[in-house]
């Protein structure tokens, strides 16, 4: 079993390492051990923190190990991505990839002997969908039925949150007045749309006003900063995108909790004083990653039923 895209999982699956995720956080010590001896490759070509050290700390509390492989430093930028992939896997458990391509995210799950997580690449960030979705419960304590407002650019955030939201019948209202290209995935939101879980709006008072939760991401993806047209891009966006930062104004005396996956860049998506409003749920969300990562983690190595 992989983890490329939540839209590849059951509801059951999700609902699964939802719980493990609760009940990992409730008493961590219940799993001590459950991967001892396991090893899981970490090959990142883009930058993270909380991907990258949720992963090496959540597989060290579980008992096993993880060991980080920066693309610039090894052979991947010279070699066949599948040749190198297969062997890091004959060397290996389990695998998080961070690619910048979901094309060569699915090259190397095909190349892989071992499970493959997705840790973001620029059309799916299913490992975060699920600890927002962990965050979300915790908060409110359910899922079917909450209304998610997200605003921005409509990425690989948005898009996990979309699938995540389908399996467990969350509603997404998307304030996005651009789609990201790269992130396009015209049959995700099809299918979201037919099942009555996700809608658009121009106006984002009025989505918050029928939300429970409100969500908003970088305006300028990972995958642009190797851009050369990038400068260029970025002006263009940050023009674009300003009335629909999230700050006192906008936000208003509506009663939603406030997510962001982080990391957050102050002053353009976000308000930085946001961060720290009575009604961000944005530090116990990137809490949460570590919880969940640890259960997806023992659900790709075969321990959850
Ligand atoms: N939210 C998230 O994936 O953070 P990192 O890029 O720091 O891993
Ligand atoms: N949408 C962001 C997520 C970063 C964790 C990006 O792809 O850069």
């Amino acid at each position: 079993m992989n983890l490329v895209t939540l839209k590849d999982w059951s509801a059951e699956e999700v609902a699964t390492v939802l719980e493990v995720s609760l009940a990992m956080k409730a008493d961590p010590d219940r799993f001590d051990g459950t991967m001892k001896g396991k090893n899981l490759a970490l090959l990142f070509q883009k930058t993270s923190t909380r991907t990258r050290y949720s992963s090496e700390i959540g597989m060290l509390q579980l008992g096993g190990q993880a060991v980080y492989l920066d693309w610039d430093v090894t052979n991947f930028g010279l070699a066949d991505l599948a040749d190198e992939i297969k062997v890091l896997s004959l060397y290996s458990d389990l695998m998080l990839v961070r690619l910048l391509k979901h094309a060569d995210v699915l090259k190397a799950t095909a190349a892989s002997r071992v499970p493959v997580m997705n840790g973001c690449c620029d059309r799916y960030h299913p490992l975060q969908g699920l600890a927002d979705i962990m965050t979300i419960r915790e908060a409110v304590g359910r899922l079917d039925g909450i209304r998610l407002t997200y605003v921005g650019v409509r990425n690989n955030v948005c898009n996990s949150l979309v699938a995540a939201g389908v399996k467990v019948g969350m509603h997404v209202t998307a304030v996005t007045p651009e789609v990201n290209p790269a992130a396009a995935d015209e049959a995700l939101y099809e299918e979201a749309r037919r099942v009555g879980l996700f809608d658009e709006e121009d106006d984002l008072a009025a989505a918050l006003a029928r939300s429970d939760v409100v969500y908003t991401d970088t305006w300028i993806d990972m995958e642009y900063f190797t851009d050369p047209d990038f400068a260029v891009e970025k002006e263009r966006r940050l023009a674009l995108f300003q009335p629909y930062q999230l700050n006192a104004e906008t936000l208003g005396s509506h009663k939603v909790r406030i997510m962001h996956c982080l990391p957050a860049h102050r002053g353009y998506e976000i308000d930085g004083a946001i961060l720290n409003d009575p009604r961000s749920i944005i530090f116990d969300q990137a809490e949460n990653r570590l919880h969940s990562q640890k259960a997806v983690i023992l659900k790709l190595a075969g321990k959850l039923l």
